[in-house]
């Protein structure tokens, strides 16, 4: 349900345009979310997203290249999120200006402590112009017109590569880009994680919300007869997972763009990996939790890391009957769960404390 002061600040936006019927419009996207209030104005709009959940609630069009879904835009809206990488809004506002045609123009909003100036200066370098096209509350809106065919400054490039020497099967060259989880290296909870896995050579592994593919390379690597299947619902995560196997020359996994809460029913799982998306609280942690539980086979695992432990367990406990730390490092936690009975449980642990 959107507020009536962000529907307001959101019809303000659109209103700055001043649209005609039949405009061609790319949506970026407000804050991650379609501008509905365009649907009104008559034209024809396309919305862009890098999340398929995004991309579901607004009909979207998932891609990271939004200029090869529309070309000669009349205008182009986008409200960066606030939590979105400073280099991965530079590399859209790039994407915005190829999208636009000769005499179009690049609508952007933000608030002064969400860096918008800095996105402003960067419209500037890219178009050569940037006007302020209004202020709702802290809200300030930006405009630019395209007036050269090319951008005045040669677009972002967002790529990092490093290697990782220590983890199991390593190493492993890595290609990551702004806008991903720990893009600058493996995180210390995913490592933590990875360093419990107990995978057999033939397991189905899921990588679970997969990043750029940490845990689910070492996994298909660990279960060199079996396979691991890597998903994260942001299409950006997933064009690096899937370079990431290539360049690692891993074979048995693949990775692919879903909203991993839905458990369709038809895949099963030996061992279900992940570190999830915190900052999404209940609505991540619990569909995961769930869905895993009916995505194991009988003796299949789970195992999580997070930072505060005691809710998730209690999840867990309450849906596998059983779940415990398996370890704990730099306010980190191990979480595993095991379906099956307690006796295997315990089997399961004891094999862990003598690792
Ligand atoms: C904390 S990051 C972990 C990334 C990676 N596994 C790692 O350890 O580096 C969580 C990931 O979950 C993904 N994610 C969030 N919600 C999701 C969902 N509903 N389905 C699939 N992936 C999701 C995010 O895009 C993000 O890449």
């Amino acid at each position: 349900m959107i507020k009536t002061k962000d529907r307001r600040a959101r019809e303000a936006f659109v209103a700055a345009a001043n649209l005609q019927v039949g405009n061609r419009v790319l949506d970026l996207g407000w804050e991650g979310d379609c501008l509905a209030c365009l649907r009104g104005t008559g034209a024809r709009v396309t919305f862009v997203a890098e999340d398929i959940r995004a991309v579901h609630r607004g009909n979207g069009v998932l891609s990271t290249t939004p200029s090869q879904v529309v070309a000669n835009a009349h205008v182009v809206f986008y409200k960066p999120a606030q939590k979105a990488a400073k280099g991965q809004v530079f590399e859209w506002i790039d994407e915005g200006f190829r999208a636009l045609e000769l005499g179009g123009v690049l609508y952007l909003a933000g608030q002064r402590n969400r860096g918008v100036r800095s996105y402003a200066k960067y419209i500037q370098a890219v178009f050569g112009n940037c006007k302020r096209a209004g202020r709702v509350g802290r809200l300030e809106m930006y405009s630019a017109q395209k007036e050269l065919p090319d951008p005045l400054q040669a677009p972002v490039d967002n790529r990092i590569s490093f290697e990782l020497d220590d983890l199991p099967h390593g190493p492993y060259g890595v290609e990551t880009r702004a806008g991903v989880f720990s893009r600058d290296g493996l995180d210390p909870g995913t490592e933590l994680l990875i360093n419990c896995m107990d995978i057999r050579p033939t397991d189905q592994v899921l990588d679970w919300g997969c990043g750029w593919g940490a845990l689910g390379m070492v996994a298909a690597r660990l279960a060199g007869r079996g396979r691991a299947t890597l998903v994260d619902s942001n299409i950006r995560a997933i064009a690096c997972a899937k370079n990431n196997l290539k360049r690692n020359q891993i074979r048995n996994a693949a990775a692919r763009v879903k909203d991993a809460r839905v458990y369709d029913g038809k895949e099963k799982y030996d061992l279900i990996v992940s570190n999830p998306p915190l900052h999404d609280g209940n609505a991540a942690a619990h569909p995961l939790i769930e869905g895993a539980f009916h995505a194991l086979r009988p003796g299949g695992r789970l195992m999580l890391v997070v930072m505060r432990p005691e809710p998730y367990l209690k999840h867990i406990r309450r849906i596998f009957g059983q779940g415990q730390i398996a370890a704990r490092k730099d306010g980190y936690a191990a979480l595993v769960a095991r379906v099956g009975n307690s006796q295997m449980v315990q089997a399961f642990m004891a094999v862990k404390d003598e690792v």
